[in-house]
C-alpha cells in the first residue's frame, strides 16, 4: 500500500498523511486534499476524467445572449416581467422575473470586463437593480430614491459598469424588495479570474432561494403573519435550488466540483451538509480568501455566497442530498425544525478517481491598516412602539428618519456592528469591502456578515475612491423593510 500509494502521488506517507495525496509534484505549498482516497493503484486522477455526461443539466440556469462582438463586453438585454412557472407540481405560479427565468439569467464574465444591461420593466410596479457587492459607480447602485431614481412600469435604465474584482455576486431590486426577492427577482454574476488554479474543477453555480407558496401555487401575501412575521423574518416553505425544488445533480466519486453558491433567499439562513463529507471553502463575498479550509458544513446567511471545492465521497451507484439544516439565529429559528432535502446527489456508477490536491495558500490579503481609523457606532435595534408593530433601526432610529453617517474619501473607518436583540442579523455595506477585524477569522474581503444575538463585530473599511451616499442594512429583508437601514454620504 506504501509503496503503491508512492507510486501514484511521488510522495512519502508521512506527507500523503498530513497534506492528502498531492497530484501537482511541483507544488511544495501545504495542501489539502479532502481525504485519503483507498482508490488503489490503478485509479485515474481527477483531472484525468470528465463529470459525469448531463452532470449539471438539471441545474442549468438561463444564459444572456451577449449583443456585443468586443470580447471585453457583455451586453445584454433584460426585461423584467411576470412569468408563468410551475413551481410545485400541477400549478401554475405568476413568477417575477428577470428575462422570464428562475432565477434570471446568470451573468459570467472575467475580471476586468464591462458590463452593460440594458434594462426593461415590464412589471406592474417600479423596480431596479442593485449588483450586490460589486463595486460600482455609485449611480449604478440601483436603489431608488439614493441613486436612482425608480424604474417604473413601462420603463427602462441602462447600468454600464467595469468589473473590478473577481468573486460571486448576485443582483436583485432594492425597491419593495422583501417582496420583489420573495416573487422571484435575483440572479447570478460571477466574475472569473482567469489565473484560478484548474484543481478548483469543474463550476457549478448554486442559488438558493425560497418561495412563501400556498397550495394552488399562489404567492401568500407578502404581509403574511404580521408583526411576528416582520420580527421572525419570513422564510417561504418551498426550498429552490436554481429555481426548482430538489434538483438532480451527477458526480463521480473523488471528481472534484467547484460550487459557488449564493444565498439569495430573503431571510433564510442555509447551513447545509452532504453526509459530513469534506467541502474545501476558497472564499466567498469577493473571490478567494486568504487560505482554503476544510469544513463539514457551510454556512450561508442572506446576501452571503461562499465559494468551495466538493469533494464526492458517496459509493458509486448510490444517491443521496446535499441537505438543509436549520440554523440558530434567534428564538424560534430552530426549536422543532428538521432537516430537508435540497439537492440529490447521484453518485454515478464509475470507478472512483483520486482527488486532486487542493492548494493552502490562496491570495495575499492586505489587512486593512486601522491606525488613526474614525470609530462608529452601529448599534442594530428593534422596539415595539405598539402590540402589532415591530420598529427596526441602526442606533434606534429607522430608516426613514435616519440621517446619513459621513465619511471623507480617504478615510479609514472602525465600525462597531452591535446586535443586542434577540435575531441574527446579517449585515451589509454596499459599495465596498470590509475587513471582519477577528484574528480567528481567515482574511478575506466581505461585504456581508452576520451579527449573532448579543454580540458585536468590529469591521474595518476603507473609503478611498467612489464618492456617493451609500446603503447598508440588515439582509433579512423584512428587516429591512421595517426600518434596519441607514446610508453612509462618502465625500470627495
Ligand atoms: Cu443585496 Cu442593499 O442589498
Ligand atoms: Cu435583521
Amino acid at each position: 500500500m506504501i509503496s503503491s500509494l508512492k507510486i501514484i502521488c511521488g510522495m512519502t506517507l508521512p506527507v500523503l498523511l498530513l497534506a492528502g495525496c498531492a497530484v501537482n509534484q511541483e507544488n511544495s505549498s501545504p495542501s489539502q486534499s479532502a481525504q485519503m482516497s483507498n482508490a488503489g493503484n490503478t485509479a485515474l486522477r481527477a483531472s484525468q476524467v470528465s463529470q459525469p455526461a448531463g452532470w449539471d443539466e438539471d441545474l442549468a440556469m438561463a444564459i444572456p445572449v451577449d449583443i456585443n462582438p468586443d470580447p471585453d463586453i457583455l451586453e445584454i438585454n433584460l426585461e423584467a416581467k411576470i412569468t408563468d412557472m410551475e413551481i410545485i407540481e400541477g400549478k401554475i405560479t405568476p413568477v417575477w422575473t428577470y428575462g422570464g427565468s428562475l432565477p434570471g439569467p446568470m451573468i459570467r464574465a472575467k475580471v476586468g470586463d464591462r458590463l452593460i444591461i440594458h434594462f426593461s420593466n415590464n412589471l406592474p410596479d417600479s423596480t431596479s437593480i442593485h449588483w450586490h457587492g460589486v463595486r460600482v459607480p455609485n449611480n449604478m447602485d440601483g436603489v431608488p430614491g439614493v441613486t436612482q431614481d425608480p424604474v417604473p412600469a413601462g420603463g427602462k435604465f441602462t447600468y454600464d459598469f467595469v468589473l473590478r474584482d473577481a468573486g460571486t455576486y448576485w443582483y436583485h431590486p432594492h425597491i419593495n424588495s422583501a417582496a420583489q426577492v420573495g416573487w422571484g427577482m435575483y440572479g447570478a454574476l460571477v466574475v472569473e479570474d482567469p489565473a484560478d488554479p484548474e484543481e478548483f474543477g469543474d463550476e457549478l453555480v448554486l442559488v438558493f432561494s425560497d418561495m412563501s407558496l400556498d397550495e394552488e401555487g399562489q404567492f401568500l401575501p407578502s404581509d403574511t403573519g404580521g408583526a411576528f412575521s416582520d420580527l421572525f423574518g419570513r422564510e417561504g416553505g418551498v426550498i429552490l435550488v436554481n429555481g426548482k425544488v430538489k434538483p438532480s445533480l451527477k458526480v463521480r466519486k473523488g471528481k472534484q466540483q467547484r460550487w459557488r453558491v449564493i444565498n439569495a433567499a430573503r431571510t433564510r439562513y442555509y447551513t447545509i451538509r452532504h453526509n459530513r463529507q469534506p467541502f474545501i471553502r476558497l472564499g466567498g463575498d469577493n473571490g478567494l480568501a486568504e487560505r482554503s479550509e476544510t469544513l463539514d458544513q457551510i454556512k450561508l446567511v442572506p446576501s452571503e455566497r461562499t465559494d468551495f471545492v466538493f469533494t464526492p465521497q458517496d459509493e458509486p451507484g448510490t444517491v443521496d442530498w446535499l441537505k438543509w439544516y436549520p440554523t440558530e439565529r434567534g428564538y424560534g429559528s430552530t426549536f422543532n425544525r428538521f432537516s430537508e432535502e435540497m439537492m440529490e446527489v447521484v453518485t454515478v456508477n464509475e470507478p472512483e478517481v483520486l482527488p486532486e490536491s487542493i492548494p493552502t495558500e490562496l491570495r495575499h490579503i492586505e489587512q486593512i491598516d486601522v491606525t488613526g481609523a474614525k470609530e462608529l457606532l452601529i448599534d442594530l435595534t428593534i422596539v415595539f412602539p405598539d402590540d402589532n408593530t415591530v420598529e427596526m433601526g441602526i442606533n434606534g432610529i429607522p430608516y426613514w428618519n435616519s440621517k446619513p453617517l459621513e465619511a471623507q474619501i480617504g478615510e479609514t473607518h472602525v465600525w462597531t456592528v452591535r446586535n443586542d436583540t434577540d435575531f441574527n442579523h446579517p449585515f451589509h455595506l454596499h459599495g465596498y469591502f470590509f475587513q471582519v477585524l477577528d484574528e480567528e477569522r481567515i482574511p478575506e474581503w466581505k461585504d456581508s456578515v452576520d451579527i449573532p444575538v448579543h454580540t458585536e463585530l468590529k469591521l474595518a473599511v476603507s473609503f478611498d475612491e467612489r464618492p456617493g451616499t451609500w446603503m447598508y442594512h440588515c439582509h433579512i429583508l423584512d428587516h429591512a423593510e421595517v426600518g434596519m437601514m441607514g446610508t453612509l454620504r462618502v465625500s470627495p
